[in-house]
C-alpha cells in the first residue's frame, strides 16, 4: 500500500457509539413488523447496488428493525418516506448511514483465535528470515477489535516493535470506522483480551457518558500502527498498491453473492505477496471461486511462491 493507502491524515473522531453498533438486532415474534415485500425489495436492491450486500428474501423483519433506527434518528414517519429521503440525498451521507445500519458489525477481540496463532507464527518466520517491512490488511474491520488484535499479536512477536509494521483497516461503514479509530471499548468488550495485553496496550478510563462504567482506550503506540480507511469491498480495483503479507477478510464474504466474491478474492490475490497468507471467516469458503490460493486448512489460504520479502 505502499505509501498511498497508509499515510493519510487520521479520520476525525466522533462520539463512539460503542455497544450500539455491535449489538445483534432482535427480531422475532416480539420484533418489529415485517416490511411490505415491495419496499423490502427496494431496500435490498439499494444495499446490493451500493455495497454488494445481498439480502435474502425472508429478512424483511431484520431490514425493518434496522431501518427503524434511521426513522427514529431522522424523525421520519415510515420506511417509504425514508426510502424517498435516501434516493433524494445527493450528499451520499444518508446512504452511508443506511449501509452502516443495514450491515452486521458483530465482531470481538481474538475472534476465531487460531488465526492469530497462525499470524504470530507467520510473522515470527518472516522476522527471523530478515524481513523488515510488514503489511497486514484487515478488510471489513468493523469496530476495530480485529485490527487491534492483529496489532497486539504482531507487536508481541520478538523484534517486530522495531520494524516497519503497518496495518490497514478498512470498512464500508463510516460511523463504525470512526468508533474503530477511537479505539475505546467497554469492560464487556475487553473480556477476551488477556490482562497482560490490556495493561500493555490499553489505558483504563471512565466512560464520560456513564461515569460508573469503565472504558479501555488503545494506547497511541498501538493506534499508530493502524490506518483506518473507508473502502467498499464490492468495488475493486482498490487504491492500495500492496503487497500485503497477510490479509484478513473475515465474516463479510457471507454477505456477497458469488460474482461479487469472485471479484473481491481476485483483487485480494493481486494485492498479496507471493507466499502471503489469507484468512476468511470460519463459516465461509472459497468454494466455486477461481483463484490461485492453496488451502492450508479450512478458512486459511496461502499464495504459492517465495514467502519472504
Ligand atoms: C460481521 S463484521 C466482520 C468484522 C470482522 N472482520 C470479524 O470477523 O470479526 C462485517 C463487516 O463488513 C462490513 N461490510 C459489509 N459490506 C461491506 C462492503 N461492501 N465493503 C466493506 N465492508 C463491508 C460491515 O460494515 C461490517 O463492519
Amino acid at each position: 500500500m505502499a505509501a498511498s493507502g497508509m499515510h493519510r491524515a487520521p479520520l476525525t473522531h466522533g462520539r463512539p457509539q460503542r455497544e450500539a453498533s455491535n449489538e445483534r438486532t432482535e427480531v422475532g415474534p416480539h420484533g418489529p413488523d415485517a416490511m411490505e415485500l415491495q419496499l423490502f425489495q427496494r431496500f435490498a436492491a439499494l444495499a446490493y447496488e451500493k455495497a454488494g450486500i445481498s439480502i435474502k428474501p425472508g429478512k424483511e423483519a431484520l431490514v425493518s428493525a434496522r431501518v427503524a433506527k434511521r426513522l427514529r434518528a431522522l424523525s421520519l414517519p415510515d420506511a417509504e418516506t425514508y426510502l424517498r429521503h435516501l434516493e433524494e440525498d445527493r450528499s451520499g451521507e444518508e446512504l452511508m448511514r443506511f449501509l452502516d445500519v443495514i450491515s452486521t458489525h458483530f465482531t470481538s477481540f481474538f475472534r476465531e483465535p487460531d488465526h492469530f496463532q497462525l499470524l504470530e507464527a507467520e510473522l515470527t518466520h518472516r522476522v527471523e528470515a530478515g524481513q523488515r517491512r510488514l503489511r497486514i490488511w484487515s478488510a471489513a474491520s468493523s469496530t476495530g477489535e480485529e485490527p487491534y488484535t492483529i496489532a497486539m499479536t504482531a507487536l508481541g512477536v520478538k523484534g517486530v516493535e522495531a520494524l516497519d509494521l503497518k496495518i490497514l483497516a478498512t470498512d464500508i461503514a463510516a460511523d463504525t470506522l470512526r468508533q474503530a479509530a477511537e479505539g475505546c471499548y467497554s469492560a464487556a468488550r475487553m473480556e477476551p483480551v488477556p490482562q497482560a495485553l490490556r495493561a500493555r496496550w490499553f489505558t483504563r478510563k471512565r466512560d464520560p457518558h456513564e461515569p460508573t462504567a469503565e472504558m479501555w482506550e488503545a494506547k497511541p503506540e498501538l493506534k499508530s500502527r493502524i490506518s483506518f480507511r473507508r473502502l467498499n469491498l464490492a468495488e475493486p480495483p482498490f487504491p492500495m498498491a500492496g503487497p500485503f503479507d497477510v490479509v484478513f477478510c473475515r465474516n463479510v464474504l457471507i454477505y456477497f453473492d458469488q460474482p461479487t466474491r469472485q471479484r473481491l478474492i481476485s483483487a485480494i490475490e493481486g494485492l498479496l505477496r507471493p507466499g502471503g497468507l489469507f484468512c476468511i471467516g470460519h463459516t465461509e469458503t472459497l468454494s466455486g471461486i477461481r483463484c490461485g490460493f492453496k488451502m492450508q486448512r479450512p478458512s486459511v489460504f496461502r499464495l504459492p511462491g517465495e514467502g519472504v520479502a
